[in-house]
């Protein structure tokens, strides 16, 4: 059990929902961010659920609100993320624009909102969903993407070099197809044949229970032989 105290965003569904409820069987206090507070329809007890979407820069009043609420932050878990299928060369600025906003800007806005508590915890955590597609271009559909997921494990060596001497450790998890809605809408894999959302949790929980001398700064898993992941 562990009194500390975890952010974590896009807990409404998929990913983001198995970390909360695995993290709150291990007796973590959450804070969990929704577009719509309504979505955690019971689930979750005693969380403190707060509005947030990424569109609307809200992450400062979540993390204050946290902080009012529980006096301290421990982790910041970013799953919250959107997939538009697009080539580099046909994505329009709007919706390259969009998955920049919610894949990278976002989380380092909710990371910075919550630094100062980061780093009074001393074994301050934060684990960003990035994924294989931060690692590797697989198809031209899944280009624009890549870039946004690129740039994310780019802000998880950031965050790791910036809060190295605090005891801040960084954490970029890269999935290949995890069974949630954003995977069944995009591939013709059978969900059964995908990597399962509670298994990422437990890498998720991995990362913020390894002490500070055993930094993970990167999580591949896959559902399927590649040449390096
Ligand atoms: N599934 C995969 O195969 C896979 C593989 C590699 C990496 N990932 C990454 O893992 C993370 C979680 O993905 P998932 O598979 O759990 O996806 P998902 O089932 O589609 O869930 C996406 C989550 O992000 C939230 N979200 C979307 N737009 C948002 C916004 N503007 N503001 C705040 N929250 C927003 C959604 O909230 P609503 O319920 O309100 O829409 C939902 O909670 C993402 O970063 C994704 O890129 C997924």
């Amino acid at each position: 059990m562990t009194d500390r105290v975890a952010l974590i965003s896009g807990a409404s569904r998929g990913i983001g929902a198995a970390v909360a409820q695995g993290l709150m069987r291990e007796g973590w206090q959450l804070s969990l961010g929704m577009r719509d507070p309504a979505d955690s329809d019971g689930r979750f007890d005693d969380a403190h659920v707060m509005r947030h979407d990424a569109m609307l820069r809200d992450e400062g009043d979540w993390a204050a609100a946290a902080l009012k609420r529980f006096g301290r932050i421990d982790a910041v878990v970013c799953c919250a993320g959107i997939m538009t299928p697009e080539t580099v060369v046909d994505v329009d600025d709007d919706t390259l624009d969009a998955m920049f906003e919610v894949n990278v800007k976002s989380p380092r806005r909710l990371v910075r909102a919550a630094w100062p508590a980061l780093q009074r915890a001393g074994k301050g955590r934060v684990v960003i969903l990035a994924s294989l597609s931060g690692k590797r271009v697989k198809s031209a559909a899944s280009g624009a993407y890549a870039m946004s997921k690129h740039a994310a494990i780019a802000l998880t060596h950031g965050i790791r070099q910036t809060g190295w001497d605090d005891g801040i450790r960084a954490t970029a998890i890269c999935p290949g197809f995890v069974d949630t809605d954003m995977a069944r809408a995009i591939t013709d894999f059978a969900p059964s044949d995908m990597t399962r959302p509670e298994d990422v949790a437990r890498m998720v929980h991995l990362a913020l229970d390894m002490p500070n001398t055993a930094s993970l700064a990167e999580m591949a898993v896959n559902c399927s032989p590649e040449a390096h992941f």
